[in-house]
């Protein structure tokens, strides 16, 4: 138990974590603004300037600007060692581009934002009694409580999670007569934008269990496989139960008539998240170990990493992948087209550049929305100054390109095979045709021979005898017979030709 603690609490650990995550909160937060409110009560307000703060320090709410974009949002955030860690967003898709304040309005109970005066987002939606109070409570869930109804429970920012889940917080759905409920992750859209993006991760029950599954812009993406609650681990989430993270998280999933989620929880002192990134992973916060995809699924492998198994476009390879460069695409010989719909990140991009098969690398635009997509010839310059980095389509070993060569080889052995075969039967059939020639000339003199006038004009000479004397021979048995016509056998010349004696018996 020392052992897990340790891992779990290790500094060197949340170093890695915070020096990772630090990047992705950014802007316009002031950790010295602690008021040390824990509670506001209906008709006070919580301005840019204020914060609420968890009993015991943990986490702080409080309004936040993404400097890249001047948008404010209100959300909770975890605080150590200075770092700052965002959980939760509430106004996600409704950013102020002016100053606001959280209340309780006075009349309806009603979690609210405001800004001058204005209703921006109704946080909760139940009107209540008279003594009502919102809490941040050191899980980091914000509730608003009825206490006229026995501390009756009207809205939990725990029900509406965004993009992060804490120990405590559920993934999956209630079906409770009256309060039916889905809790799922949403990622944000970029590292600066809040705005739902393209991802998001429910939980999928079965009969024995239950399985993790992101879906990116409604589609399955990636799949975790079956938790394993004796193992404490997921089929596609090997990181998981291997050390640190196996003793840290303490994995659950619960299953009855009412409810069907997952949940964890984390050993004594150690913060625990699982956060979907803009890009559709998960990264654990213990340390810097993303769980869950390690990279984008391009949907063709087996799912041996958890990725969903897709159709492969025509012209793109099991082994083509974008790789991330710090460049700039050289507009003399590609062409970029440009989509600055600010609904579009940066996974939209990806999977419009790799099922367009002129694509061959793609960029965002600096702010991490946008899309432009380059066609023509692959050319980019590297430059470290460039912050945003590019997606070049870089093809893999059995890549269309090399697949050509393999075409191209198959094909000329075909060819070889075909000729030659084409050689082969000829020249057999040239064989076959002396074959059948020299038969016909042996059956002609064959007939010859036993034909009537041949004998008849033998006649006379054969002194009444019926056939002939004369000997049809072949030539290659007159050669054998003579030796090859030597000189030793030619007895001598007549007007007819050069006579030979023979020394074996010349055959038919
Ligand atoms: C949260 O606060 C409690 C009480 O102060 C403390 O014991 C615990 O360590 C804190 N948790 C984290 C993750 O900091
Ligand atoms: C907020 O809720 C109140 C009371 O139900 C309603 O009158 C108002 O229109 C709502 N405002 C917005 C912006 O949804
Ligand atoms: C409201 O409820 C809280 C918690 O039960 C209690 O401490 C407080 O006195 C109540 N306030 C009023 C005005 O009834
Ligand atoms: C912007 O992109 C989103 C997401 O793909 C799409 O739903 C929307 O229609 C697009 N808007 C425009 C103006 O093209
Ligand atoms: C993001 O940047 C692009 C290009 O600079 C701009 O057109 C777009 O409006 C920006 N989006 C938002 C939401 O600010």
């Amino acid at each position: 138990m020392t052992i897990k603690e340790g891992v779990c609490t290790n500094p060197i650990f949340f170093a890695i974590f915070t020096l990772s995550f630090t990047f992705f909160f950014i802007g316009g937060l002031d950790s010295s603004l602690v008021s040390g409110i824990t509670t506001i009560r209906p008709g006070e307000e919580i301005s840019f300037a204020d914060s609420l703060v968890s009993q015991g320090g943990n986490f702080t709410l409080g309004f936040f600007t993404v400097k890249q974009t001047k948008y404010s949002y209100l959300g909770i955030w975890y605080i150590k060692d200075s770092q700052l860690w965002r959980v939760w967003v509430a106004n996600p898709n409704n950013p102020l581009n002016d100053s606001g304040v959280l209340t309780i309005d006075s009349s309806t109970r009603i979690l609210k934002i405001t800004s001058r005066g204005r209703t921006v987002l109704n946080i909760s939606d139940q009107v209540a009694a008279n003594n009502v109070t919102a809490t941040l409570q050191d899980s980091g869930n914000f509730v608003l409580t009825d206490h006229e109804n026995g501390d009756r429970i009207l809205w939990e920012s725990f029900d509406h999670p965004t993009d992060t889940l804490l120990p405590g917080m559920k993934l999956g759905f209630s079906i409770a007569t009256g309060q039916k409920k889905n809790w799922s992750l949403t990622s944000w859209l970029s590292d600066y934008f809040p705005t739902s993006g393209a991802f998001t991760m429910n939980w999928e029950p079965s009969k024995e269990s239950g399985q993790l599954v992101i879906y990116r812009r409604g589609e399955r993406y990636w799949t975790s496989g079956l938790l394993r609650n004796q193992t404490q681990t997921f089929e596609s989430i090997p990181t998981l139960s291997g050390p640190p993270i196996r003793y840290c998280n303490i994995l659950n999933y619960i299953s009855n008539n009412d409810e069907k989620y997952f949940t964890f929880s984390g050993l004594n002192g150690s913060l625990l998240m699982w956060m979907l990134t803009p890009n559709g992973m998960i990264h654990h916060g213990a340390n810097s170990l993303a769980i869950g995809p390690v990279d984008f699924c391009y949907g063709y492998h087996q799912s041996d990493n958890g990725c969903v198994v897709t159709k492969l476009p025509e012209c793109r390879s099991s082994d083509d992948k974008f790789v991330q460069k710090r460049a700039t695409f050289l507009p003399s010989n590609a062409h970029g087209n440009y989509d600055d719909n600010s609904s579009l990140s940066l996974s939209d991009c990806m999977e419009r550049c790799w099922s367009n098969c002129n694509c061959v690398g793609f960029n965002v635009n600096s702010n991490g929305t946008g899309c432009i997509t380059w066609t023509g010839k692959l050319e980019y310059q590297e430059d470290y100054a460039n912050t945003v980095p590019i997606y070049v389509l870089v093809r893999g070993n059995s890549s269309r390109g090399e697949r050509w060569i393999w075409i191209v080889i198959a094909v000329a052995i075909s060819l070889l095979v075909l000729i030659f075969g084409t050689f082969c039967y000829l020249r057999m059939g040239k064989r076959r045709l002396e074959v059948e020639e020299k038969r016909r000339e042996k059956e002609f003199l064959q007939e010859l021979i036993s034909s009537d006038n041949f004998n008849n004009a033998n006649d006379g000479e054969d002194d009444g005898t019926e056939g002939h004397a004369l000997k049809i021979l072949s030539f290659a048995s007159i050669v054998e017979a003579t030796n090859n016509f030597s000189i030793e056998n030619k007895l001598g010349q007549g007007g007819f030709g050069p006579v030979y004696k023979v020394t074996t018996n010349p055959v038919e």
